[in-house]
């Protein structure tokens, strides 16, 4: 019996089993293979779709975004870039959130990032995606980085993170964390 593929009857498909869109990367590897006689790297897996979208979110996310001068055209377009951000954010300039992991980022309502924030849920020898959560009220100093590491990491409730500092494990609520790495010095 033949099968439906793409909304069209594909022969070829049919033989194989196999969604259209997957068989062109299959031929891709093929050829990766056979230049450059190795196993080809692992975005030679994605979809045709996920290789089109993803420089593109990039380049919003990278160079059109944190140089918008409008916070609520960055909070509107960050939206539309899939992260999760509550109501009353603010997200100061020149911010890079990690583009790799847009649905790994939840930012709550009336939260600050002052200029230069930058967050990564991803990196060498991290095998997961991590989660980074910033609860409700609190405010991120400038030029502070966010590492969201093995486990992921939560600024607590109206907790203050100063300027500067490196953020790699969790910050409670109502407390005042500096540093690199950071501690906490106080509360609120
Ligand atoms: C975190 C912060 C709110 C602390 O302010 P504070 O409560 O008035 O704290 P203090 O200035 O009394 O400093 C307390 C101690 O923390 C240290 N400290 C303060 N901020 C620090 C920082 N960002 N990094 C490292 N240490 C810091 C101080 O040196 C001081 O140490 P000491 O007691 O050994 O002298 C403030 O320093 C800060 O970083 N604000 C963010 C500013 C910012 O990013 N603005 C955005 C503009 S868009």
């Amino acid at each position: 019996m033949r099968r439906k593929t793409g909304g069209r009857w594909k022969k070829s498909n049919f033989a194989v089993g196999i969604p259209p869109k997957k068989n062109l990367m299959r031929i891709i590897r093929f050829f990766y293979r056979k230049i450059y006689k190795k196993e080809p790297p692992y975005y030679y897996y994605y979809s045709i779709w996920k290789i089109i979208v993803i420089p593109i979110r990039k380049y919003f996310n990278v160079v059109i975004i944190p140089n918008t001068p409008f916070n609520n055209l960055r909070v509107f377009m960050y939206r539309c870039c899939g992260y999760k951000i509550g109501k009353n954010v603010f997200i100061g300039m020149k911010c890079y959130l990690d583009d790799m992991c847009y649905d790994k980022i939840i930012i709550e309502d009336n939260v600050g990032i002052s200029y230069g924030v930058y967050f990564a849920c991803h990196g060498q020898h991290q095998v997961q995606h991590t989660t980074i959560t910033i609860k409700k009220g609190a405010h991120i100093g400038m030029r502070a980085s966010l590492i969201s590491g093995k486990h992921g990491i939560t600024i607590g409730e109206n907790s203050m993170v100063g300027a500067g500092a490196l953020v790699n494990k969790d910050v409670p609520d109502y407390v005042t964390a500096v540093g690199v790495p950071i501690k906490i010095i106080a509360p609120v």
